[in-house]
């Protein structure tokens, strides 16, 4: 069994970089599929849910060659990819849930398992299918896969999405830029991420209006041919940096963050006291008081990111004052507010609202991650917290954030990956 062991009390100071993004790295390698021949990516994370989507590609049947030390991912893709996706691959990442649109679009079929809810909610599928139904694929789904076919070409068609669904506006976006005519997704979400793989398919040759707003209008092209794209940087690990920083009262600079996708966060931390720099290459964020709490609401971007909710709770356990946390997208997000509680935080949950009442001090404890979010809550907790607390399950932490631990130890925390036999 492993867990982060962290000796809270540091304050962070120095540099860290961030990657490209996860939530958009993941979906570019999903949308090289739409061309036959070599996709290169740069700024790639050595994270494991690439891992995980490199295996699956190579299942498909391309050639994925990850290059850690130059940040590089090639992807060669056959003529006509194998179209399955299985349980084993896709119950570790959800994300495979991309491939749907893209190997439709590519080969007339796509069967891919039916993720389980992730330890954050139940996230329906349903805007993906109706989606893609509009567009001329009939969906089943069938002893545990979600099973899409088209008879002919797909074609383009109007789709209102009831709500600004990340995946589903992906899917959508990669299934119809090969189908024939023009396609509409409107009330569609407007992440960078999105907007970075807007990035990829135009220079791969589809042809897409509206980036980066709510409705996009897509004229289908034949074909698609392979490209180099450089991954957009991670806004939630810069922002989980900028609140450490808020937190331990320190001074950290994170090179390659973009302060333009993390505004209402960035604003946020001001409001609580931080003092926030916008560099050439990324941000500086100090903090010399302990910070004040702060509302958050969680929305669809440009709104408060939901992946950013646990480290706001973390900041305001220890702020001064209370503040009120809603969290919008996922309902069961609030399950790591009992870790916090073993930690001595005073949160109350009531329905998607959660009431936090700062404390002078947090108190160690052990306390187990349930999703990446929720660990990198924690382990913000414990860098501040009295004593010793041991974050368990620390896989989570490493499906989003490269050498954390690395760089939390360079920034001057007294953090350690540990073996912990069960029984001592
Ligand atoms: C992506 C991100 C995740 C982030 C989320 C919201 C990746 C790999 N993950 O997840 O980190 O927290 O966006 O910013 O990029 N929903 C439905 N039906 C659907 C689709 C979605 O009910 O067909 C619901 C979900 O249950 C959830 C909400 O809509 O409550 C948001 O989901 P969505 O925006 O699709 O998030 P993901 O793409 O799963």
């Amino acid at each position: 069994m492993e867990a982060f062991r962290i000796v809270g009390g540091a304050r962070l100071a120095g540099e860290v970089r961030v990657t490209g993004a996860k939530n958009s790295v993941l979906k570019l390698m999903a949308a090289a599929l739409l061309a036959e021949g070599t996709t290169v990516l740069h700024e790639v994370p050595h994270i494991l849910d690439v891992e995980y989507m490199a295996e699956l590609l190579r299942r498909l049947g391309c050639v994925v060659v990850h290059d850690v030390p130059t940040r590089t991912v090639s992807i060669t893709v056959p003529e006509v990819p194998f179209h399955k996706a299985d349980y084993d691959l896709v119950r570790k990442l959800r994300a495979s849930i991309n491939v749907l649109g893209p190997l439709l679009a590519r080969c007339g079929e796509a069967d891919v398992a039916l993720p389980g809810g992730d330890a954050i909610g139940s996230r329906g599928l349903d805007m993906h299918v109706a989606g893609l139904e509009r567009l001329g694929a009939t969906v089943r789904s069938e002893h545990g896969f979600l099973i899409a076919t088209r008879a002919e070409r797909l074609h383009g068609a109007t789709v209102w999405l009831d709500f600004p669904s990340v995946g589903a506006t992906e899917n959508l976006l990669m299934a119809s830029v090969l189908a024939k005519g023009t396609t509409v997704i409107d009330n569609a979400a407007r992440e960078p991420e999105i907007v970075d793989v807007c990035g990829l398919l135009l220079s791969m040759g589809a042809q897409i209006d509206g980036v980066g707003t709510s409705t996009l209008e897509i004229e289908g092209v034949e074909s698609l041919a392979p490209a180099e794209h450089t991954t957009v940087p991670d806004r939630l690990v810069a922002g989980t940096w900028a609140v450490a920083a808020t937190m331990t009262r320190g001074d950290v600079t994170v090179r390659n963050a973009r302060a333009d996708h993390l505004e209402i966060a960035l604003d946020k931390l001001v409001r609580a006291g931080a003092l926030v720099d916008e560099l050439d290459d990324g941000i500086r964020v100090r903090c010399y008081d302990r910070p004040r709490a702060v509302d958050v609401v969680t929305l669809p971007y440009p709104g408060f990111p939901t992946d950013l909710q646990p480290q706001f709770i973390a900041l305001n356990s220890i702020a001064r004052g209370a503040a009120m946390v809603t969290e919008n997208l996922f309902e069961a997000r609030f399950r790591f507010v009992n870790e916090m509680v073993r930690l001595g935080a005073d949160v109350r949950t009531d329905g998607h609202h959660a009431m936090v009442r700062g404390k002078q001090s947090l108190s160690g404890a052990p306390v187990e991650a349930a999703d990446i979010r929720a660990g990198a809550g924690l382990v913000l907790a414990g860098l501040v917290a009295d004593g010793v607390t041991m974050v368990f399950e620390p896989h989570h932490v490493d499906r989003g954030y490269e050498g954390f631990v690395a760089d939390l130890v360079r920034l001057g925390a007294d953090v350690a990956r540990v073996s912990v036999n069960e029984l001592a």
